[in-house]
């Protein structure tokens, strides 16, 4: 079949701009599915980073009132990406988070910035560029969720819709009045449109009016349509079971190298585990841990916050000492988990250490130099982190939710007897559970044939996006197909 040409939009995009793995999927994404004919251009808000590295652009496009303020797209590439800016500087002229402002405090006109995009989205699918016929409009999370809606409403030839929900708790929720500056029908405040208790919903829009949805695992999948993981909206997606399709991330296996990766102290492959002993003696160093090849060094890379369940680690930390275990965490987010951690690693010095940062490089030097990687998540749609472990040999203990029980096959005694296992997973997701997992992490550790064969099966996993892309790439052509 012929190229499939997408229009993607989404508020990140790696390198770019990011604060987690949304950019990170939108990033690679285009590159993926190039190898398979389809072809993406990613329209994101013309933040200050995202216009200073723009190469040539071109206006293809003036909106002389866009949502308080002249706004023109611009077209062009950066890092191999095709771009479309929307430079609207009454809304996106400032440094820094996309999402708040320097109090750490949400825009208060986050509502018209993202209804702004979803706007331009959804004139670019209406064909307002010259040239340019998108055969699917490809929405990621709330912030592009109103792109669908505005389709629509538009009324005359649309590309096919689909809605990637990355997160179900964010839901782009905004009071009732704000209803009326978006200029849609009020037909669109209903149920079955943006209304949610009351208010509004832009994810509610992206998830009623695209014509396909897909979330980023299986299991994810399976959880939202349940009263205990929809947040509210398991109702409509059990409604939408039809649609809704769960498609693994992957990650960039080149950038995500052991064998060829510059940020590391020393590169290695499945046969030279032997290597990872310097970079664990590098890790130890930068953490200020004790210098110790035997002590099993468990390691976060994380966002800081309730999802992903490290309050929890803090509360099994006794088990982790009396495992003989370090632990070097490196993350940013909620202050009290924050304060929590920085206190643990004053309170444990040569043990514990941590950087509350941002921060690529050390994440790189962590998952090489790490025995194994913690996410104690409380739900998680995905994970990133835990698919770069499985590449480094860093063994994954995992809570068994969404994507990270999609992704680690469990040390239980079968997988064990089997010789498949590549992590452990716990549940439920209580400190109690956590803290069993990490002693029987430790006496794995401490069988090195064993431990060794974790960590080759997990560096033989498949986590790159050879085989999502092609799932995209079908659900795409599918699409294409029942809409002629
Ligand atoms: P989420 O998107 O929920 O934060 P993911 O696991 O999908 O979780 O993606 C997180 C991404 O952000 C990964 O690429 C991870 O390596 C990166 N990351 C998270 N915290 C940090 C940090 N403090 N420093 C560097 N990279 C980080
Ligand atoms: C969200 C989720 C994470 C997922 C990422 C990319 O931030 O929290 O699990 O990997 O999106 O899809």
């Amino acid at each position: 079949m012929s190229r499939i040409e997408v229009a993607a939009v989404a508020s990140e995009i790696y390198p770019l701009i990011k604060t987690g793995g949304l950019a990170d999927v939108v990033g690679a994404l285009p590159a993926a599915l190039a190898a398979l004919d389809v072809r993406v251009r990613t329209l994101i808000p013309g933040y200050p980073v995202a216009l200073a590295a723009l190469d040539r652009p071109e206006i293809v496009h003036v909106w002389p009132d866009l949502f308080g303020g002249e706004a023109r797209l611009l077209a062009g590439n950066a890092h191999n990406l095709d771009l479309l800016l929307l430079d609207a500087p009454h809304l996106f002229a400032r440094p820094g988070n996309p999402y708040t402002g320097p109090d750490g405090q949400d825009w208060p006109d986050n509502a018209r910035r993202f209804a702004a995009l979803s706007r331009a989205a959804a004139a670019i699918g209406s064909g307002t560029v010259r040239g340019y016929a998108p055969d699917i409009l490809h929405a990621h999370d709330w912030q592009a969720g109103l792109s669908h809606a505005y389709l629509h409403f538009a009324g005359g030839a649309r590309p096919g819709t689909v809605m990637t929900l990355h997160n179900l708790a964010f839901q782009g929720q905004f009071p009732a009045q704000s209803f009326a500056a978006l200029g849609l029908p009020p037909a669109a405040f209903a149920v079955e449109g943006l209304e949610y208790h009351g208010g509004i919903s832009y994810l509610k829009a992206g998830l009623n009016y695209a014509d396909r949805i897909t979330t980023v695992s299986p299991s994810y999948a399976a959880e939202i349509r349940t009263p205990e993981g929809g947040m509210g909206m398991d109702g409509l997606l059990r409604a939408r079971s039809g649609d809704l399709h769960g498609i693994l991330n992957g990650i960039d296996t080149d950038a995500w190298d052991p064998r060829n990766d510059p940020l590391i102290a020393a590169r290695f492959d499945s046969r030279h585990l032997g290597q990872r002993r310097v970079n664990k003696a590098d890790l130890q160093a930068r953490f200020g841990l004790e210098p110790d090849p035997a002590a099993p060094l468990f390691a976060v890379v994380s966002r800081l916050t309730w999802q992903k369940g490290l309050d929890l680690l803090l509360e099994a930390e006794p088990a982790l000492l009396a495992a003989n275990a370090q632990l070097a965490l490196l993350g940013t987010g909620d202050a009290a988990i924050e304060a929590g951690f920085r206190a643990a690693a004053a309170r444990e010095p040569g043990r514990i250490g941590c950087v509350i940062g941002y921060d690529e490089t050390l994440a790189h030097r962590l998952q090489a130099g790490a025995d194994s990687l913690l996410v104690p998540s409380r739900f998680e749609p995905c994970g990133l982190t835990q698919l770069c472990a499985l590449r480094y040999g860093t063994v994954p203990v995992v809570a068994r939710v969404g994507g990270l029980a999609d992704t680690v096959i469990d040390a239980s005694p079968m997988a064990l007897n089997a010789g498949v296992a590549s992590g452990v997973q716990f549940a439920p997701v209580t400190a109690e559970m956590l803290r069993t997992a990490i002693q029987r992490t430790a006496a794995l550790y401490r069988q090195p044939a064993l431990w060794r064969r974790l960590q080759r099966n997990g560096m033989a996993t498949d986590v790159s996006w050879r085989h999502p892309a092609r799932q995209y790439a079908t659900l795409f052509r599918d699409l294409c197909v029942a809409r002629r």
